[in-house]
């Protein structure tokens, strides 16, 4: 493919969507927002990259949100600890308060008892920094409470995101989840969003009796964008821009493909859009190449992701990207066709691989159809092995 850098592109991959290169998404939008009206908390779930943190973010430019709520998101896939939690917490807080100047900074930081004296100054403007280290937090549920009474006094109401919830269940302290649950219950001026792709976990978290979180919400599983919805957005964009608008059939190629998955089709549109002449015809066969090179320029990731797997988890991930949806993974039938060891080794490469989040699957009445998470790299196992 003739590369040509242009330099806007309204496929964005990265960082915030503005409104207008923002797809559909309406119908949950409007459920979100009813929910954070009416004071419910909300359980997000979907498989990984399908659009909920782009779906939040959208939720937090919506102008009703941004004139009358604070809003707060913190993506804690990256802590192991309550300590870390409280952290990243209260620094997206102070991340979001200084703008508003000294004043609102030197409030919050006054409340955060249990740190004193763990504050700095930045001489350079006056405003209190937030320099605190993991060690300095020695108390994290008393932090924690400090951070939540700023919450609930806070003028307007806040709404909190916590991404990758499901982490809370790994962290070593004991009965986080009924801590934090006990908080968020006392909380009447904070709505919660917790969001995750571990839908096992997070589902277990919120609808098991014997769990904390039990009931507390109202659950939203975010599919794919609707096809023709998808399709009329990809055109459009092509046509505000000037260039040409690829023919309905070549878009429905697309999302065929990736079954409308949403990461996996921005990705290809933003690289046609990048790299392509402004002219070109968007084909099928000029999407396929696009896949390809995507493709060939993540092989290296692939082959490093690859040899962190020993033998049987390795055959068992070719497997299932060979068969792109693998159901009965552990019946004689699947095993012996794969020429893999035993169903029970199969088993249990396969909750290494779901830990990893390498794996993913779906519930088709009690049947488990698995597939590889990242659709780039089923398609690169596929072809190569
Ligand atoms: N409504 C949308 N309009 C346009 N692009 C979107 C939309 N939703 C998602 N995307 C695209 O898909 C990518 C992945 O979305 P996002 O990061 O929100 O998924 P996620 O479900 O949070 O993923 P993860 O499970 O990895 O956290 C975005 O970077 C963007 O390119
Ligand atoms: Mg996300």
């Amino acid at each position: 493919m003739q590369k040509v850098k242009t330099m806007f592109n309204p496929f964005v991959i990265n960082g915030v969507i503005p409104d207008k290169y923002f797809c559909d998404r309406e119908k949950e939008t409007d459920k979100l927002l009813k929910c954070i009206n009416n004071q419910s908390n909300v359980l997000l779930t979907s498989p990984r990259r399908m659009g909920k943190t782009q779906l939040v973010r959208h939720l937090y430019q919506q102008g009703t949100v941004s004139a009358d709520f604070h809003t707060f998101y913190v993506d804690i896939y990256s802590t192991t600890s309550l300590r870390e939690f409280v952290l990243l917490l209260g620094k997206e807080i102070y991340t979001s308060l200084v703008p508003k100047g000294k004043m609102v900074l030197d409030v919050f930081i006054g409340m955060l008892k249990s740190l004193s004296g763990s504050f700095g100054y930045d001489a350079l403007t006056g405003l209190p920094s937030f320099d605190v280290r993991l060690g300095d937090i020695r108390m994290p549920d008393m932090t924690l409470s400090e951070i939540f009474d700023y919450l609930e006094n806070a003028d307007r109401p806040c709404v909190i995101t916590i991404d990758e919830f499901q982490q809370i269940g790994k962290y070593p302290e004991q009965n986080v989840e009924a801590l934090l649950r006990t908080h968020i219950q006392k909380m009447n001026n904070c709505r919660f969003i917790f969001a995750g792709s571990d839908r096992h976990t997070l589902e277990n978290m919120f609808n098991s009796p014997a769990k904390p979180f039990y009931n507390s919400v109202e659950q939203m599983y975010l599919d794919c964008i609707d096809k023709q919805v998808y399709v009329a957005f990809m055109r459009q964009c092509f046509e505000e821009s000037g260039r040409n608008v690829p023919d309905k059939q070549a878009c429905e190629y697309l999302y065929d493909m990736f079954e409308g998955h949403t990461y996996y089709v921005h990705q290809t549109l933003h690289n046609i859009y990048a790299y392509c002449a402004p002219d070109v015809i968007v084909t099928e066969s000029l999407i396929d190449e696009a896949v390809n090179e995507i493709i060939q320029d993540k092989e290296h990731s692939f082959l490093t992701q690859l040899s962190l797997l020993n033998y049987t988890q390795k055959e068992t991930l070719i497997a299932i990207a060979k068969d792109v949806k693998a159901s009965e993974v552990t019946s004689v039938a699947f095993v012996r066709r794969h020429s893999l060891q035993s169903p029970s080794a199969v088993q249990n490469a396969i909750r290494t691989l779901l830990n990893l989040q390498m794996v993913t699957y779906r519930q088709n009445g009690r049947m488990k159809v698995y597939s590889v998470s990242d659709r780039f790299l089923q398609m690169w196992i596929a072809n190569k092995y």
